[in-house]
């Protein structure tokens, strides 16, 4: 391992070198099923020949130009999100964190337009919104913000899933401004917003004039068998923003705005070097038209229901598993142990899983998995967690 890297990572013992749909080649010379696709990033499996084409097409026409000019493969991705999530306009950006750091930006100024300079941002305990300075204080993990004090502030954190907790901070503070959560939380250990929570969170933010902001960076691109989580339990927000399986690994962030929400900024107020460049959108346009064209988000509902009926049959009764849940391919097994050893068992038995909270096994496979590989996940995983739970006894708290 080079000693030049910033020891950010606690990597795995393997590399890669190449990929075909949900496996990936080590340099090792084994074939991986890969059940995390890039967490949440490679939609389209490895080396989709459809992305791959349009890429080197991309690639020897126009890599770059610059947002003082228009980008035609920018308004064909822009027009193209807005028909799928009924919103109106589009900012692009690079990166998940910075999508949302672009939309908590649009909060702040939306607050300074409409008589609200110290505007506030609900956010949810477990949420996970990214790594930059705003977007980690926003974050719900103490382990991830531990140290980096003073972060912005502007965010009151309540439990997800609790209405009365909002409606307890709506009462206590005029500042309110946004609500902001994943109506399927990944890193939080996949735990899903109740349909009618969000229903009420729709209504709350209409009575109180608050945009309701939903990061769909993990949820979003088809991998819950919609477009969209929000879309499940028909909502539209204010705001959403978008990043991983957008573009397939090429990067992008989008921060999407509709109604009020859209027209707030404006030249001068935000903006980005790479952002909404010609490949990362070209990458984006073909990811849609793949996703829509290959059916993958009915792949993606089945083949999920299938993998959680698969844990569901292989793990019934046994002692250790709190619970099995998620949706379309965004699953998590919570168990009732620390469980991060199984990432590397895993590996061993050639299959990439994560691990999540520490005690949530998630899976984020690729959409294009067919029967086979989905059960083959199952087969492979299963036997560990009850050799994992057999022997490890729960510690004591
Ligand atoms: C819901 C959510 N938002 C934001 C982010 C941050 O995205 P990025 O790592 O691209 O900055 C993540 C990353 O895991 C995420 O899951």
């Amino acid at each position: 391992m080079s000693s030049h890297l910033m020891n950010t990572y606690n990597r795995l013992p393997v590399a890669f070198t190449h990929g075909k749909g949900a496996w990936l080649y080590g340099d090792d010379g084994n074939a991986y099923l890969d059940a995390l696709a890039g967490i949440a990033v490679n939609g389209l499996g490895h080396a989709h020949p459809r992305l791959v084409r349009a890429l080197a097409d991309q690639v020897g026409k126009l890599i770059h130009t610059s947002n003082v000019y228009r980008v035609r493969e920018q308004e064909a991705l822009a027009d193209r999100i807005c028909a799928l999530s009924d919103m109106d306009e589009v900012f692009f950006a690079n990166s998940g964190s910075e999508a949302n750091e672009g939309a908590l930006k649009l909060v702040r100024f939306y607050g300074h337009k409409h008589g609200n300079p110290e505007a506030q941002t609900i956010v949810m305990e477990h949420a996970w919104h990214g790594r930059t300075l705003a977007t980690l204080a926003a974050t719900g993990s103490e382990k991830a913000r531990k140290g980096f004090d003073p972060l912005p502030s502007g965010f009151i954190r309540v439990p997800y899933n609790d209405l009365a907790a909002i409606e307890r901070v709506a009462a206590q503070d005029g500042r309110v401004q946004a609500v902001w959560l994943e109506v399927l939380q990944g890193e939080g250990g996949i735990r899903v917003a109740e349909r009618d929570y969000v229903r009420a969170l729709r209504r709350l933010c209409d009575e109180r004039g608050w945009l309701l902001m939903i990061d769909e960076v993990q949820s979003g691109i088809g991998r819950t068998g919609k477009w969209f989580g929000y879309q499940w339990a028909d909502i539209r927000p204010d705001v959403i923003t978008l990043a991983k399986g957008l573009g397939s690994g090429v990067p992008i962030g989008a921060v999407v705005a509709r109604g009020r929400a859209a027209g707030v900024l404006g030249p001068g107020n935000h903006g980005s070097t790479f952002g909404g460049g010609p490949l990362a959108c070209r990458a984006g346009l073909e990811t849609l038209a793949i996703v829509e064209e290959e059916n993958l988000m009915a792949n993606a509902a089945a083949q999920g229901e299938r993998i959680r009926a698969g844990f569901a049959r292989e793990l019934a009764g046994v002692p250790g598993v709190v619970a099995i849940r998620g949706q379309g391919l965004m699953i998590g097994i919570e168990l009732d142990r620390p469980c991060g050893d199984l990432v590397k068992r895993a590996l061993d038995a050639k299959l990439l899983i994560n691990v999540t909270q520490e005690r949530v096994i998630r899976l984020l496979p690729p959409l294009v998995i067919d029967a086979h590989e989905a059960d083959e996940i199952v087969a492979r995983l299963a036997p560990l967690v009850r050799a994992f739970l057999a022997e490890a006894a729960p510690r004591a708290t």
